[in-house]
């Protein structure tokens, strides 16, 4: 039998260094100077990155990060590919692994594939020594718990394990931030001695007040119904927007009168192209499986109209832009500002500018994209086409549908036919319209997604404006 009682954790061994796992363990490395904590991935490419001297090229862009990085790296935070040997020295190992969307066989489009989380359990199960908590940091459908715990307890070595889940609530953009000053940090779990000693990496800057104890199966929950909440504010604001464009009203004047009740408050009633990032879409989809799979069928319509409302805003912003353009966008050139799903991260995941400017492309239109975080490269991936340049030739320009990466805003708008904003960065509230309009293609439109811009500086300077959810 293994000793189960650890005094106190040492090592920590995070799997996973992407954007939960990499700001998560330089938070708790900064807060935590007697621990080693040592992020683990099977990308060696990304290891490398975060190892990078040049601290511009870390694979995350997070305000903070590079500073906290500075402090810490190689100090008591590591960035390794030799997972097992890490996992074999730590007391903690947390699980921070993707766990995308299932696109083929049962539960497609809607289950998680738990493909990673599998291979982490197993390869944890070979290579842990002593007794080790495991930590399920990555959010997972309901009762993952169980399977991490079947596969680590079917091993016949003399290791033994205490599984915990503690999912992270970070958004992108704040993710330093939230980190620091958590609304509350959640643990799920039986075993009192392991929910202890992580409630003790914590403690030491998170007030215990904040720190919630539960069954494994709420604290798994809870993740999921967080984010379905958030979502559903969401598109609930979106769906308003459509209301006050018929009526008349001013979507940011019913957002905020409507958030001043102390019931309702006022965040997250922002109206924008519909939400993207890596969790919101997801989340939901995995909460509408696990209510079909209990017949709850119901519920799972409920929360499916909370994605429908999200597919629609962002499929009839691109037809009112087709729409004010006459019908056509065939060989228009149009900017888009923005390519990240919000501002203050280059994460393109679920991002409604890839569905906005896949549909311009489809129609014939020339896209010129900026983006201050996201690269070229990232936008061809998602946009499954790679982009016009200085070398293309003449059969790629006179190409149906074409697409061009900016990086500067000076000179861009020379013959462009629409300005579309579609992510909140602050560089894109200043534009100079006045200037913008001795170079664009009258009449030409802006379409203000986010409403972020100036208004009446645009109509002033005798341009066309349509303003999201502006009667
Ligand atoms: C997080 C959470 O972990 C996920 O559950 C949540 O739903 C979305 O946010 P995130 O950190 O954003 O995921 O994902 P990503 O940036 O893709 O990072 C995951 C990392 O895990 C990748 O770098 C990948 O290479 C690594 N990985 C994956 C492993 O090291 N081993 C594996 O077996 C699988
Ligand atoms: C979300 C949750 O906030 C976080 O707690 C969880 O851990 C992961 O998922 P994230 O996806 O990083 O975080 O960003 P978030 O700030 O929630 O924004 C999600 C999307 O909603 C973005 O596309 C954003 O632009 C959009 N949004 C948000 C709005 O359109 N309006 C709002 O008022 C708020």
């Amino acid at each position: 039998m293994v000793e189960k009682f650890k005094k106190k954790i040492k090592n920590i061994c995070c799997i996973g260094g992407g954007y939960v796992g990499g700001p998560t363990m330089a938070v708790i490395a900064d807060n935590c100077p007697d621990i080693n904590v040592t992020v683990v991935d099977k990308n060696v490419e990304r290891i490398k990155s975060w190892n990078d001297g040049d601290l511009t090229k870390l694979p995350v862009f997070e305000p903070g990060l590079e500073e906290i990085i500075k402090r810490v790296r190689n100090k008591n935070l590591f960035f390794s590919s030799d997972v097992d040997i890490n996992i074999s020295k730590a007391d903690i190992i947390f699980l921070s692994v993707n766990t995308p969307t299932k696109t083929k066989g049962i539960g497609s489009g809607q289950a998680s594939d738990l493909t990673w989380i599998e291979a982490c359990a197993r390869q944890v199960a070979d290579a842990a020594k002593g007794h080790t908590i495991v930590v399920e940091k990555s959010t997972i459908p309901v009762r993952t718990a169980e399977t991490v715990k079947k596969i680590l307890e079917s091993n016949n070595k003399d290791n033994s394990f205490s599984v915990l889940s503690n999912p992270e609530f970070l958004a992108e953009g704040t993710a330093i931030n939230d980190l620091e000053m958590p609304d509350r940090i959640l643990i799920g779990g039986e075993d009192h001695v392991a929910i202890e000693l992580l409630s003790d990496i914590y403690r030491k800057w998170v007030d215990e007040t904040k720190i919630l104890k539960t069954n494994i199966w709420s604290s798994e929950l809870s993740k999921l119904i967080a984010n379905a909440f958030l979502a559903q504010r969401v598109s609930s604001i979106n769906s308003v927007s459509a209301i006050c464009e018929v009526t008349g009203a001013n979507v940011q004047e019913v957002s905020k009168a409507v958030g001043f009740d102390s019931r309702i408050g006022n965040k997250f009633l922002n109206p924008g192209p519909g939400f993207g990032g890596s969790c919101f879409k997801k989340d939901i989809l995995n909460l509408i499986y696990l209510c079909n799979y209990y017949g709850l069928s119901e519920v799972a319509k409920y929360w499916e109209q909370v994605i429908n409302i999200n597919n629609w805003q962002q499929d009839r912003i691109y037809k009112t832009v087709v729409d004010k353009l006459f019908g056509t966008v065939y060989k228009k050139k149009i900017i888009i500002l923005g390519f990240s799903f919000k501002a203050n991260t280059n994460d393109t995941r679920e991002s409604t500018s890839i569905s906005i400017s896949k549909n311009l492309i489809n129609e014939g239109a020339h896209l010129l994209i900026h983006d201050p975080k996201v690269s070229s490269k990232q936008i061809a991936k998602d946009l499954e086409k790679e982009p016009l340049t200085e070398n293309s030739n003449s059969a790629e320009v006179n190409n149906y549908g074409t697409w061009e990466y900016i990086t500067n805003l000076e000179n861009a708008f020379i013959n462009v036919d629409a300005v579309i904003v579609l992510t909140d960065w602050k560089v894109y509230r200043n534009l100079d319209w006045n200037e913008i309009s001795n170079q664009i293609r009258p009449p030409a439109w802006v379409f203000d997604t986010r409403l972020i811009l100036n208004k009446n500086k645009i109509i002033s300077s005798n341009l066309n404006y349509w303003g999201l959810g502006i009667g």
